[in-house]
């Protein structure tokens, strides 16, 4: 039977097997900010390449750009940030601690939706085969009465947030006696706007200079934008055609929580898609589609949902979140936005560049618009691990069982390919013959030697880094040239000969199935 992982398990896995670590831990850390350990930026670039690749290589009509972090300020007023990328923010008076008003009331009604699901499960072990979910949660009323409370709770907010209404937001908190998580008191102030760049002074004579106050990037799509015009003359694309990114991006997040989840320094990828405007809807579907199958891919599609913005951010004309079943419930991933001509309008009319494209095909020069696909790598990181991590009972050599914890991650992305195991370290028959399997095996895939311990050790070992395929040196080895190896799910042996590993190993990590 597997085991329902909690966030804190993660956490402490992340940490032990070299994922993640806390930053700055010698100095009691850095609130909200992650390092990442070997098999961390193992995975996270393995991460990176199955996104750039399906989005550049896959694609002809695709490239690649790395903008720097530090732009002109008037990028971010032209964008509209500096005046309106702002998170409303409330203070509880007795803890003094500060929260987001929108995450609270959304956290009262994920409290809400956990009732309902306790009342449901209770009521799925109390009847049985019997139980007919959708017609309880149809007539039991305390469940009715709990979605009314739901609905209605999030109605208030959708409208509060679409109308940047900070006293009706200020009310629902008061309404739904919503407590400080930290203290208990319901002692509030007003709600406020918060802007969350960055800023910094920029150069040797920065107090002295006038407009010295650079951002650190918010969003790396901006970078795209500017870049517009050189990366079309650069490449001659015509519209409809994309620019890829992956970046650091910064927030100076009111609350920065659940492990990687809201951090204040991240990475995105992002692709900005220019089209013809009109045009727009049909490739905010196309991309829409495109990436959910990338998410499906490697992970199980009843984790994966669209959820269709009701408050639309000051650029987009339609936006939906791709969200993902994180160990705290459904949670945005990736965003889809469709960004009309907004930023390069923006662009064009504060710099006096003209930000245009002529299309050929109709004769007609206009700004393109822009659909956007825009994904937290740390999120999908923390997505990968989250699905990945099982614990689970194993049949062991004595006829009883063991438990494991594995890292059930798709191989592509498994920081590490393949672990080389001689049987026993104290043979040097048997390691110098592992040495040469590794030296075959290492310029092809990420592989790691390891000969410490008993077998069964330095396989629990490589399941808990999500290692797909274990090979193993033993004296039949020496007779045959053959080798064992054992698939990380199934816990399968196969004897193989060594001149056919290259072939086999590299099918079994082969690019997701799109
Ligand atoms: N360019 C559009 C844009 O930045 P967004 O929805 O604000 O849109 C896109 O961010 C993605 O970036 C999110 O879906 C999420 O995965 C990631 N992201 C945003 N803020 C984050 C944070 N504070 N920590 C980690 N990831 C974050």
């Amino acid at each position: 039977m597997e085991k329902k992982a909690s966030l804190k398990d993660i956490i402490s896995h992340c940490k032990e097997y070299g994922f993640i670590f806390p930053s700055s831990e010698i100095y009691d850390g850095l609130s909200a900010s992650y390092d990442y350990g070997p098999n961390g930026v193992q995975l996270k670039n393995n991460i990176k390449d199955y996104w750039w690749k399906s989005m550049v290589q896959l694609h002809e009509n695709i490239v690649g750009l790395d903008a720097a972090i530090l732009m002109h300020p008037k990028v971010w007023k032209a964008s509209g940030h500096v005046d309106a990328f702002n998170d409303p923010m409330i203070d509880n008076k007795d803890s003094k601690k500060r929260y987001r008003a929108d995450t609270l009331i959304e956290d009262y009604i994920s409290k809400i939706d956990n009732k309902i699901e306790k009342e449901v499960t209770k009521a799925a072990k109390r009847f049985g085969d019997a139980f007919d979910k959708e017609q309880f949660v149809t007539t039991n009323p305390r469940v009715l009465k709990n979605v009314a409370k739901r609905d209605g709770v999030q109605e208030r907010l959708n409208k509060a947030l679409r109308e940047d209404d900070l006293v009706e937001l200020k009310n629902i908190i008061v309404d739904c006696e919503i407590a400080c998580p930290d203290s208990g008191s319901r002692s509030w102030t007003d709600v406020r706007q918060f802007n969350l760049m960055f800023s910094m002074q920029f150069g040797a004579l920065a107090s002295e200079a006038e407009n010295s106050v650079v951002y650190l990037r918010p969003e790396t799509a901006q970078g795209i934008f500017v870049n517009f015009l050189n990366v079309k003359n650069a490449t001659r694309q015509k519209v409809p055609f994309g620019i890829a990114q992956i970046g650091k991006a910064f927030r100076n997040e009111i609350i920065a929580r659940q492990f990687i989840f809201r951090m204040r320094e991240f990475e995105q990828m992002e692709m900005q898609f220019f089209v013809r405007p009109g045009e727009e809807m049909k490739w905010y579907n196309y991309w829409k589609e495109a990436r959910m199958k990338w998410h499906q891919a490697v992970h199980p599609s009843e984790k994966l949902r669209y959820h269709d913005h009701e408050k639309l951010a000051h650029y987009a004309n339609a936006a939906l979140d791709i969200e993902f079943k994180f160990p705290m419930g459904f949670r945005e991933l990736e965003g889809i936005h469709s960004r009309t001509d907004f930023d390069l309008s923006s662009h064009q009319d504060l710099s006096g560049k003209k930000l245009q494209y002529f299309d050929p095909e109709i004769k007609e020069s206009y700004v393109p618009y822009v659909v956007e696909t825009s994904i937290g790598l740390d999120r999908m990181f923390f997505a990968v691990i989250a699905n990945g991590y099982t614990t689970e009972q194993v049949p062991n050599a004595k006829g009883g069982t063991d438990e494991r914890t594995v890292l059930k991650i798709h191989p592509y992305l498994a920081p590490v390919k393949v672990a080389i195991l001689p049987l026993l370290k104290t043979k040097p028959e048997l390691t110098s013959k592992a040495r040469e399997v590794f030296d075959l095996l290492k310029v092809i895939t990420d592989c790691q030697y390891d000969e410490k311990d008993a077998i069964g050790r330095r396989y629990r070992r490589q399941d808990a880094i999500g290692t797909p395929i274990c090979v193993t040196i033993d004296f039949d080895t020496l007779e045959d040239n053959t080798v064992t190896i054992r698939n990380r799910d199934t816990l399968e042996q196969e004897r193989i000969a060594i001149d056919q590993l290259p072939n086999i190993i590299l099918e079994k990590i082969k690019f997701p199935n799109l």
